[in-house]
């Protein structure tokens, strides 16, 4: 995701046979019994508040002493990492981060990197912790292979909220091969550089289509400037199914939602898509709505990914220039047609001009350009073009703005986590600050 600010009130993930969450996510343990258990302040470990002192060894030793189980504390105050940490095997425990950490290495890898741990929480109580990657010292120079900041893996029954990043070498966050995870209430604002991600709960191309992704929810979230949401590249054996994204909010994004692929080979099944609002979507060069067939994308072999059942509904705002990439664009492979597309609910214009098109190729199902399911998928193309407004438009703007535009040459400063990520919603979850204080 690149050129953004994002904010999040909830991301969660987790492995059971539904699109609605079925089962329990985050941690098993109250973060109350976890500190009765055994509290570890970095503080008492060495760490001092002088930013300057090395964070890193006074993290580890007090992770080791909490290991099974306890409350890793740092206390507010401006700490250096200088060494990266791996904090590997953790059961019941939590890590507060109520100071704010400063890259202070030049190591690749992950400043933190939390694996094989079960019922985990990484929080703020204070809602105003964070990481500061100074990411525009490497940007600068055009590097953006530096450290990422956040990377959990193998983790399990965990969530990770109320936490700033901010201005990342390299990736914010990512968690591969993770269960029953909630992530939520969070502030994450990168460099104006493509490759600086956001949130990576897939990991990369090679995640994707080496492991399949069940039963995701995606829920509240509020973009500014950003690529905005995608599922793929896809490859060869994708298997995506039960997908749910709502309440999405994006601002001057390359699209609201993209699907994309070239050939490849496998199915994304049961996905839904409902609540977007998108301003000026399309700023930059992608489309609104892009099913299989990304030109761009190197071929991937096989027989083109199979797309079934996706619905899109309620998506209001507007696009930035209709005539020349209108809101709706499904176009799949004329060898292997998407089938049972719904678009519904759908209410997009233009910021510039008076008309926007819609476009189908070889995709059936139901409303605007798509051809309906009559049991013979033959490939074909249609172009609709309108010069009013459809009913039910409208483009609803955020009460507090999610500042962009800092480039990658300077630093970029710390964001507050907002009190409300999607117009009209309040978090699904309390910010810590008000559970806490
Ligand atoms: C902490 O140190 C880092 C690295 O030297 C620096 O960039 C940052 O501005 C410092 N923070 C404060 C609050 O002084
Ligand atoms: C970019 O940063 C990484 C990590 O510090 C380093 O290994 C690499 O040499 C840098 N690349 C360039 C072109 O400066
Ligand atoms: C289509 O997907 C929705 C949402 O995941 C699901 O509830 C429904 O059962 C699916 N329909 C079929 C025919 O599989
Ligand atoms: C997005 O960022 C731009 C540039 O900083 C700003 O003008 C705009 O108001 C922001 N929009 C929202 C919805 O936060």
């Amino acid at each position: 995701m690149a050129l953004f600010s994002l904010f999040l009130a909830s991301i969660s993930f987790l492995a059971y046979a539904s699109a609605q969450l079925s089962g329990s996510v985050g941690p098993l343990t109250s973060i109350t019994n976890k500190k009765e258990t055994a509290l570890c302040n970095v503080v008492d470990y060495g760490a001092v508040a002088d930013n300057s002192t090395d964070l890193g060894p006074a993290l580890k030793s007090a992770f080791e002493a909490c290991i099974d189980g306890g409350l890793v504390y740092i206390p507010s105050g401006d700490y250096l990492l200088e060494t990266w940490v791996t904090l590997s095997g953790g059961s019941a425990w939590a890590l507060q981060i109520d100071g704010i950490i400063y890259r202070g290495g030049t190591d690749g890898g992950n400043m933190i990197y939390i694996e094989h741990a079960t019922d985990f929480e990484l929080f703020s109580s204070t809602s105003s912790g964070a990481v500061q990657g100074s990411g525009y010292l490497y940007h600068i120079d055009g590097n953006i292979s530096g450290p990422r900041i956040l990377r959990l893996y193998e983790v399990t029954d965990f969530s990770v909220h109320d936490i700033a990043l901010t201005d990342s070498p390299s990736f914010h966050f990512t968690m591969d091969t993770c269960t029953n995870g909630e992530v939520y209430n969070m502030a994450i604002r990168g460099g104006n550089e493509g490759g600086l991600d956001g949130i990576d709960v897939w990991g990369d191309n090679i995640w994707i289509h080496d492991s399949p992704a069940e039963n995701i929810l995606v829920e509240d979230i509020y973009c500014n400037m950003s690529g905005g949401c995608a599922i793929g590249s896809l490859a060869l054996d994708t298997s995506i199914s039960n997908i749910q994204y709502r309440n999405i909010y994006t601002w001057s994004s390359n699209q609201m939602m993209m699907i994309k692929s070239n050939e490849g080979s496998g199915t994304v099944e049961n996905v839904v898509f409902e609540n977007f609002i998108g301003i000026l979507c399309e700023n930059f060069l992608f489309l609104c709505i892009l099913l299989t067939y990304w030109s761009s994308q190197t071929a991937a072999g096989g027989e083109g990914v199979t797309l079934t059942n996706i619905t899109f509904s309620s998506w209001t705002g507007t696009e930035a220039n209709g005539a020349l990439r209108g809101p709706v664009r499904v176009v799949c492979s004329s060898t292997n047609p998407c089938t049972d597309i719904t678009i519904s609910d759908f209410a997009m214009w233009t910021e510039t001009g008076d008309t926007q098109w819609y476009l189908c190729e070889s995709a059936y199902g139901s409303g605007f350009c798509l051809k309906p399911d009559s049991g013979s998928l033959t490939s074909y193309t249609t172009t609709t073009t309108v010069s009013t407004a459809p009913t039910g438009y409208s483009a609803p703007t955020m009460a507090a703005d999610l500042a962009t535009g800092f480039g990658t040459t300077r630093s970029i400063p710390i964001p507050t986590i907002p009190t409300s990520f999607f117009p009209g919603a309040t978090p699904i979850s309390s910010l810590a600050a008000d559970i806490y204080h």
